[in-house]
């Protein structure tokens, strides 16, 4: 059986509301009705949902939970070509293969379950089977390495957006790109590079998005994590996320900078950052053009901070 003829007879079911008989799939692609039997099989040895009556056909039973490249395809609205794998060790460490096999273009892998996620600073991103969403966009841009910073803060920025068009939830940036709701983690940014070794510019850019959107409970060594528990489909959010980071890096820095600054939950707070391995108190006082956390340090200097973490300080509340 051609994988072609399995997509197609996909495509057509989850097209239609309705039943199609097994003789219509047969016209319309061409093929035998033994193929089509065939392709119906293989479709619900892979997970598809497909209802079929002695009379009336084949019907595609809606399942709100996919995130196959045949579910991603009609609802990106960008030049991303999904790739789709049930299980992958780490979306970001496929899209290297995938580069790294000569693979070219602008592509968002995606999978249902990763086994070895990664976060930043080598963490572990917990990313059990068809709860949460790991996602990679890679794109060629060609950017100054210095530049591709803005990518990341870009990525947080396209998070947001997607959460507040398709649910009711207000989410917050802690710089850099963590998300927040109600002070729990949601989801996590893991940007990588492919630097050209005579160019220096960031060929391709490998932007990992992690967010947890139904996971219930966390292994122990997971701070302060919840998920969004929204009522939108996996599907959806990762073409609205896909579509609003393609569209920032279309657009340039300057459109969302603001965006950026007005969902930041740092600003105003007392956080520490550590630097050369000094713990050091400041104040968050700003988001700089390219996205720098400027702070202001305990002796009043001003500096701008462009990478590392930050630890919001507990509020202090006086003794009289
Ligand atoms: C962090 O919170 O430190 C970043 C987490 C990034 C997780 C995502 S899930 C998709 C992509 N693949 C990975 O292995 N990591 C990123």
């Amino acid at each position: 059986m051609r994988v072609k003829s399995k997509s197609a007879v996909l495509h057509m079911l989850l097209g239609s509301p309705n039943y199609i008989s097994g003789q219509e799939l047969a016209n319309r692609l061409g093929v035998s009705r033994q193929t089509v039997g065939k392709c119906v099989q293989q479709l619900r040895e892979e997970g598809y949902k497909i209802e079929a009556t002695q009379r009336l056909g084949y019907k595609f039973l809606g399942d709100n939970n996919l995130v196959t490249a045949e579910v991603l395809t009609p609802r990106l609205h960008c030049p991303l070509e999904p790739i789709y794998y049930a299980t992958v060790d780490s979306t970001n460490t496929e899209a290297k293969r995938l580069l790294n096999a000569g693979y070219r273009g602008n592509f968002l892998v995606v999978a249902d379950e990763q086994t070895a996620g990664r976060g930043r600073q080598g963490k572990q991103f917990y990313s059990p089977r068809g709860t949460g969403i790991y996602m990679t966009v890679v794109v060629h841009h060609g950017r100054r390495l210095q530049d591709a910073v803005s990518v990341t803060t870009a990525a947080g920025v396209a998070v947001c957006r997607a959460i507040e068009e398709l649910t009711d939830k207000h989410p917050q940036i802690k710089w850099v790109n963590d998300v927040y709701i109600d002070d729990k983690k949601i989801c996590g940014i893991l940007t990588e590079a492919v630097v050209g070794m005579e160019s220096g510019l960031a060929e391709a850019m490998i932007i990992g998005i992690g967010a947890n959107m139904q996971t219930e409970q966390f292994p122990p060594d997971v701070e302060n994590a919840a998920s969004l528990d929204a009522d939108v489909s996996r599907a959806d959010m990762i073409a609205a996320i896909a579509d609003h980071l393609w569209e920032i890096l279309d657009d340039g820095y300057e459109s969302y900078i603001d965006y950026y600054r007005s969902h930041s939950m740092l600003l105003g707070k007392a956080i520490t950052f550590i630097r050369d391995d000094v713990t050091t108190p400041a104040t968050a006082i700003g988001i700089d053009e390219i996205g720098g956390l400027v702070v202001r340090l305990e002796d009043d200097s001003v500096i701008t901070l462009r990478s590392g973490e930050i630890t919001v300080r507990p509020r202090c509340t006086k003794k009289s």
